[in-house]
């Protein structure tokens, strides 16, 4: 683990921990704010990710953004990361060992930003973060809490291209994180 932000980017520079770094394009390491109280984890870039080296620009991200713009969340001051960071090819769930391989990021990145919150999107995020026996259906919209910081697991923005209920429970899981962040404050 690192205790700055320059040697954690300058350690995953040409990563080979797992396979994923045989097809990729760029390291989607993260963005934002790296002293945000709000911190977003999603699942592995995709094919405009790969491209750009930037989270959630996509049509997953896209659909991110309108709810931050609905909601009055600025997407600068929160901090955006993924389980891996490296594109699965066809945008498959990552498997075991590639989230294993680059959790540490991520358990980096988290101790780092101090979060108080943590946004979970989609059940990759939830199962690899908070344990696999919890479950996206079931846990949604609910905190839990673990060691100091307060997790709201939600949909995938993804899963929102296809299912309109889904669009709203996710607004209501944000603008909930959104309240209770001003609460922390
Ligand atoms: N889906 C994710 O989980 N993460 C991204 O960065 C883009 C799409």
């Amino acid at each position: 683990m690192y205790d700055n932000w320059e040697e954690l980017e300058k350690s995953i520079e040409g990563c080979k921990k797992c396979k994923l770094c045989n097809n990729r394009n760029n390291i989607v390491f993260g963005q934002g704010n790296k002293e945000a109280d709000l911190m977003f984890i999603g699942e592995g870039p995709g094919a405009d990710e790969d491209k750009e080296g930037i989270p959630f620009v996509g049509k997953a991200g896209k659909l991110m953004n309108e709810a931050f713009k609905g909601l009055g969340i600025n997407r600068e001051e929160v901090y955006i990361a993924n389980i891996v960071k490296c594109r699965p090819p066809q945008n498959r769930v990552p498997e075991e060992d590639e989230a294993t391989a680059c959790l540490n990021y991520l358990r980096n990145q988290v101790i780092l930003v101090k979060p108080k919150i943590i946004v979970l999107l989609g059940s990759t995020a939830l199962k690899n973060i908070l344990g696999k026996e919890y479950g996206i259906t079931a846990t949604r919209g609910k905190w839990i809490e673990k060691k100091g910081i307060k997790y709201m697991p939600t949909w995938h923005p993804a899963a929102l291209l296809r299912d309109e209920n889904k669009k709203i429970e996710f607004w209501k899981d944000l603008k909930e994180a959104k309240k209770e962040l001003k609460n922390e404050l």
